[in-house]
């Protein structure tokens, strides 16, 4: 039984959770846009906040897409890059988020001559300075956009590898437009990363078939599925990823504003839960989409009538599912069954 009453809302907070899907990129609200469009001196075709908020209606995966780029023109030096990420972990701590892995983009700053070591140490200093003001763990996933070719991928990691960089973040992903754009031909790069110690992750089966998840595990060796929404459509899929408790990092709300569901109630999610999968609630990008992991949760919890155990087993899926030490996971865990026990 569950309904989105303060009670719940507070309970959902009070759980020690990881956010393991959200793109910072995608967490620039249209506020802090604006204001960062006036300081960089950049005129946006937009009147104001409100219109801006209003141009948020999407059709579909590409059609976000377009004005997510769009809107990542506003992060021009270190310290957009800073405020940006300072923003998103105040939010998320305020969710009782105590560990974020969270991707970003460098070819959508790299293409436009925003080089990473602009972008890298406005987002390291705001991560240890909110770590040190409010505890929260982060950690860097490296996304390749997949629309790109894999020499530009590749490219890519070649940068950041040059640039000392890949001590500073914990995997690599992939991310963007799904649909014609399986995952094999990016092999070469996730490969690259494996040998460097670096965990691998993908989007897959979010607009695209299963075979991009099989393609995803089998092929770049990944330790998550991003999404995977779509494994369900295939039982054997559904069999492997229980077995080898492949964790799937989902976002209810993103699948809902870029109608993958045509209901919040119609969301697998919590069937896939009670089929056995390690299955996590995320915000993905939650500036664009309605809501930071705190109302993915609310909101999911009451469309599915998900009890308190459930929410708490979500909580307890994030916290495993993440890449954090053995060490910081014991810690939370053992605070999530204090607020179990209640
Ligand atoms: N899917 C694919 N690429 C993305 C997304 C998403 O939901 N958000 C930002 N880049
Ligand atoms: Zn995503």
């Amino acid at each position: 039984m569950s309904t989105a009453s303060t009670d719940d809302a507070a309970f959902i907070r009070s759980l020690p959770k990881a956010e393991l899907h959200m793109h910072i990129e995608g967490s620039l609200e249209p506020e802090l846009l604006f204001a960062l469009a006036e300081r960089n001196g950049i005129a946006l075709p937009y009147d104001d906040v409100e219109a801006l908020r209003s141009a948020y209606e999407f059709a579909d995966l590409q059609s976000f897409l377009d004005l997510y780029y769009q809107g990542a023109d506003v992060l021009r030096t270190e310290a957009d890059f800073a405020d940006l990420m300072t923003a998103y972990l105040d939010r998320a701590h305020a969710d009782g988020v105590r560990r974020v892995e969270m991707f970003f983009d460098p070819q959508t700053h790299t293409d436009r001559g925003i080089g990473f070591d602009v972008f890298m140490p406005g987002f390291l200093q705001a991560m240890d300075d909110a770590t040190e003001r409010t505890g929260i763990s982060a950690g860097l996933i490296l996304c390749f956009l997949r629309h790109l070719s894999p020499e530009a991928a590749m490219a890519t990691f070649d940068e950041a590898e040059a640039g000392g960089y890949l001590e500073r973040i914990i995997g690599v992903g992939l991310d963007s437009a799904e649909v014609g754009n399986p995952p094999e031909p990016f092999a070469e790069v996730f490969d690259r990363a494996a040998e460097a110690g670096l965990y691998r992750v993908a989007h897959a089966g979010e607009e695209g078939p299963p075979e991009y998840i099989w393609g995803a595990l089998d092929v770049l060796d990944v330790q998550r599925i991003d999404h995977g929404v779509r494994a369900e459509e295939d039982p054997e899929l559904v069999a492997r990823l229980v077995v080898d408790k492949v964790p799937l990092t989902m976002c209810p709300l993103s699948n809902l504003e870029l109608c993958v569901v045509d209901d919040l109630a119609d969301h697998n999610i919590g069937r896939l839960l009670d089929l056995g999968l390690t299955v996590t609630i995320n915000s993905d990008d939650p500036a664009y989409f309605g809501g930071y992991v705190g109302e993915n949760y609310e909101r999911t919890a009451d469309a599915l009538d998900l009890s308190r155990d459930d929410l708490v087993q979500l909580a307890r899926n994030s916290l495993e599912a993440s890449f954090a030490s053995d060490d910081e996971k014991a810690t939370w865990l053992a605070e999530l069954d204090a607020v179990d026990a209640g």
